[in-house]
């Protein structure tokens, strides 16, 4: 299944506490950016890759494309405020193609496997991302004290990528900006449209990069893969 794929990258990396884009840190031997793009370069399904970017370091990322070889990026439109509104911006700029993934710059540890189902599902139904199931107990808690334990079995994490035919994903984005909604995934949107969304089980290696302990992970994957 062919589909086309949008890369937020347009983060500061607060959590991270780098003092720069997270994304160009380096695991192994190569920044985390360039870590997730090689999964799509080397995915013959992938015919076109959308960075969202910030303008500053367009030039930058540009750079570092052409020194890894990277031949599928489309554009590098400008990022937003929030990462919502640089998926948008992506969006806005693509023409019609039947598949669209969403998948942050910053999970550089999806597998090719977990795409293909993704991007199946969502040619057949519609929407369908990426989650695994919840680990731990949950419960819910206000001002301190336990309300309610979720029953964990119906818990999801749920992760990226997240796939969905164009006409879908680019309604719930119009209309998302259209009303001012501000949802924390592009599945959000597509639910507020009254569509069902698929989950399709992924890995809990597919970790985002988010603050420095993720860094020790993401290098022990990458070690352990390499053996
Ligand atoms: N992102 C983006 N535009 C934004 C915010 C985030 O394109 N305005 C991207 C990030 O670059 C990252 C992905 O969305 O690849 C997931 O976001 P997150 O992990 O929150 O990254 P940051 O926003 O960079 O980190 P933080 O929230 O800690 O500042
Ligand atoms: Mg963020």
């Amino acid at each position: 299944m062919r589909y086309e794929v949008v890369l937020p990258a347009a983060g500061s990396g607060k959590r991270m506490g780098a003092g720069k884009n997270k994304l160009f840190l380096q695991l192994q031997d190569r920044p985390i950016l360039i870590h997730t793009l090689t999964v799509f370069e080397q995915d013959a399904n992938c015919t076109g890759i959308w960075l969202a970017v910030k303008p500053e370091e367009r030039t930058f990322i540009q750079e570092l494309l052409t020194a890894y070889g990277m031949t599928k990026v489309k554009g590098l439109p400008a990022g937003g405020e929030e990462r919502q509104h640089s998926v948008h911006s992506c969006i806005k700029e693509m023409k019609e193609v039947d598949i669209v993934l969403v998948h942050d710059a910053a999970r550089p540890f999806i597998t090719q496997e977990i795409i293909v189902r993704l991007a199946q599902t969502a040619y057949e139904k519609g929407a369908a991302i990426a989650g695994v199931r919840a680990k731990d107990t949950m419960k819910k808690v206000t001002e301190g004290v336990i309300t309610e334990t979720v029953d964990r079995e119906s818990l999801w994490v749920i992760q990226t990528p997240q796939a969905f035919r164009f006409d879908l994903i680019k309604e719930a984005a119009d209309v998302a900006e259209k009303i001012g909604f501000l949802g924390t995934d592009e599945a959000m949107l597509v639910e507020r449209l009254g569509h069902k969304v698929h989950i399709v089980e992924s890995s809990y290696e597919n970790v985002k990069m988010t603050t420095k302990e993720d860094l020790l992970f993401g290098e022990a994957i990458l070690a352990n893969r390499s053996r």
